[in-house]
């Protein structure tokens, strides 16, 4: 198996009469042997021609790309010890299962027996054994996935990239497809690059996950590192389902604790806002922006229902109005309102609320974050 090492890798598209356009800005990535990364952001963020430059499917115009140490920029894609499985991925209609996971092999000369030996692993491994002999057209959308995952294991290639492929399956198939891969993934004990918009794809598979916006890494962490140490607002606002509850504000000292600051939210349409006195750390961490704008963070699951608290700290509790409550089952997502931000908090589902209520809500002040508007990064 192998590591993959991308140095300040650019891409730039020719643009007509114009100097180009440049969606990849010179990233830097270290893939670990073994390690399952997830590529994650939004669409056009620049995930694919990241993948595609890797496995050689598209020009590099700037950096190097080395996979075992060993640069690869100019090694062509079937030289690179690659698979690389697709959103749509393609197989050949006229042939069986059986046959179009035994083609690539077969292409290479590779001889019979180690073509059997190899499909009939990989078929094993995913569940394919009853389907060899079936067209594609006779198997389901999970199942023809599947296949696809099975040409791609067949090579026992260095590195496994996937780029989006559970996006053409339905809401079920993608979660036990997902699994399988991971699955997989620890079977195999191979290199993956796996490539998804998916937020709760890349929580769940990633070993690693580096965000991108706009051609950018924005991070790159463990799962719940990004989630509970986000670096900037961007990845803060883009991991985590309700969002992370952010608001504009200021900070000043405290008028109750003199070493500690307060958050003031801004609202210039009633003098209602919120006010929270943030503890030593939030303190510690805006301690040279006092006077300054910044943005208070939090997210849905540590704004707590002050009443479900045996003692709620009273520096952390604030009262805000009850927009909408939406019962989720296993949980209600209480959308709330300070007057200025609407916000939501998740509750216990047996606790019911009325549009229009007070609440009272105390904040998990030791998860909360503030973040400098200007710069966009985490001061906490
Ligand atoms: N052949 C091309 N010529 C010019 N621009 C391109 C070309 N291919 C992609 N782009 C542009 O490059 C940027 C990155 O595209 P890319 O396909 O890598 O995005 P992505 O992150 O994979 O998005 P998605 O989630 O939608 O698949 C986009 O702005 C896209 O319009
Ligand atoms: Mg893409």
């Amino acid at each position: 198996m192998a590591n993959v090492t991308i140095t300040d890798l650019e891409k730039v598209y020719p643009e007509k009469n114009g100097p180009g356009v440049k969606v990849v800005h010179s990233i830097n990535l270290e893939i670990k042997d073994r390690e399952f990364m997830v590529l994650v952001g939004p669409s056009g963020c620049g995930k694919s021609t990241t993948l595609r430059m890797i496995a050689g499917l598209e020009e590099i115009s700037g950096g190097t790309i080395a996979i075992d140490n060993k640069e690869v920029n100019n090694v062509l894609p079937k030289d690179r010890d690659i698979a690389m499985v697709f959103q749509n991925y393609a197989l050949y209609p006229h042939m069986s299962v059986y046959e179009n996971m035994a083609f690539g092999l077969k292409l290479r000369k590779f001889p019979k027996a180690e073509i059997d030996q190899r499909v009939r692993d990989a078929s094993a491994m995913l569940g394919l054994d009853p389907y060899l002999d079936r067209k594609p057209k006779a198997l389901s959308g999970g199942q023809r996935q599947r296949v696809a995952v099975g040409r791609a294991i067949v090579r026992k290639p260095k590195v496994f990239l996937f780029d989006e492929p559970l996006s053409n399956l339905d809401a079920k198939m993608r979660v036990s497809t997902r699994t399988e891969i991971s699955k997989l993934h620890a079977k195999l004990g191979a290199t993956m690059v796996y490539v998804t918009h998916d937020q709760v794809e890349a929580m769940t598979m990633g070993d690693r996950i580096c965000v991108m916006k706009d051609g950018r890494i924005m991070q790159v962490d463990s799962p719940l590192k990004l989630y509970n140490h986000p670096a900037n607002l961007f990845v803060a606002g883009f991991i985590g389902s309700p969002a992370m509850n952010l608001f504009k504000g200021r900070l000043q000292r405290a008028t109750d604790a003199a070493d500690l600051l307060e958050f003031v939210e801004t609202n210039e349409q009633s003098a209602k806002s919120l006010r929270m006195t943030l503890d030593a750390r939030l303190s510690a961490g805006g301690a040279n922006h006092v006077g300054k704008e910044v943005v208070f963070g939090i997210r849905p699951e540590d704004v707590l229902d002050t009443l479900s608290l045996a003692q709620p700290n009273p520096a952390h509790t604030t009262e805000v109005k009850v927009e909408v409550c939406e019962p989720m089952g296993a949980e209600t997502y209480l959308h709330l309102t300070t007057g200025a931000t609407s916000f939501i908090a998740r509750v216990s589902p047996t606790d019911r609320f009325d549009t229009g209520q007070s609440v009272k809500v105390t904040f998990k002040m030791e998860a909360a974050h503030l973040f400098d508007p200007a710069t966009e990064q985490a001061l906490s």
